[in-house]
């Protein structure tokens, strides 16, 4: 490969990916993968151009993040058991039904997805901008026990969000995370096209 191709394959690592996995004691472990994904030139991408990416490898429960428009964007593979807490949580949540949020049309559903089982939001907290960490761990002590389900929470105010990207009652953040223009042909993603 040649000095300048390098450099370009270098610039298409736009994509940080951060992954959890839930333990056998219920902790979630960090760690940060690494993966290519088709990303437009710095040039385009500064114009909105869409990003695409395979999300075929990314594992059960686990977190990726691609950015778009310089934005991060959490793409998570929810299992059953995490659909299952997106009714648990709806008594903890303050826009439920996402009426006061930002999705697009095809979105507008309870899982706030294309795919139930593919969860495509805007990682940026609707309080101040912060990026929220992914914390799918159900149950964690310092995010409220029992009234945990997984989700996101955000460091910088304490805001938290479950696995739709809803926001809880309570928080300084007003609304749920957005979810973006997506589309999906098999595995293959692309964010900021419908
Ligand atoms: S920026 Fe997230 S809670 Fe304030």
């Amino acid at each position: 490969m040649s000095q300048a191709e390098g450099v370009n394959v270098q610039r298409r690592r736009v994509l940080i990916a951060s992954t959890a996995a839930i333990g056998a004691a219920g902790v979630a472990a960090v760690a940060t993968p690494f993966v290519r994904s088709w990303a437009p030139s710095a040039k385009a991408e500064a114009a909105g151009a869409a990003v695409t990416q395979d999300i075929s490898s990314i594992e059960d429960g686990q977190m990726i993040v691609v950015k778009y428009r310089g934005k991060p964007i959490f793409v998570v593979k929810r299992t059953e058991d995490m659909l299952t807490t997106l009714d648990d949580v709806v008594p903890l949540l303050s826009d439920p039904d996402s009426s006061e949020s930002l999705q697009p049309e095809y979105c507008a559903n309870p899982t706030r997805s294309l795919e139930p089982g593919v969860l495509v939001v805007e990682g940026v907290c609707t309080h101040l901008g912060c990026a929220p960490n992914y914390r799918p761990d159900v149950g964690a002590a310092d995010l409220g026990g029992n009234d945990w389900y997984g989700g996101f929470f955000c460091p910088c105010h304490g805001s938290k969000y479950d696995l739709a990207g809803r926001v809880y009652s309570g928080v300084p953040a007003p609304l749920n995370l957005p979810i973006p223009e997506y589309s999906m042909d098999g595995t293959i993603l692309t964010v900021g096209e419908a």
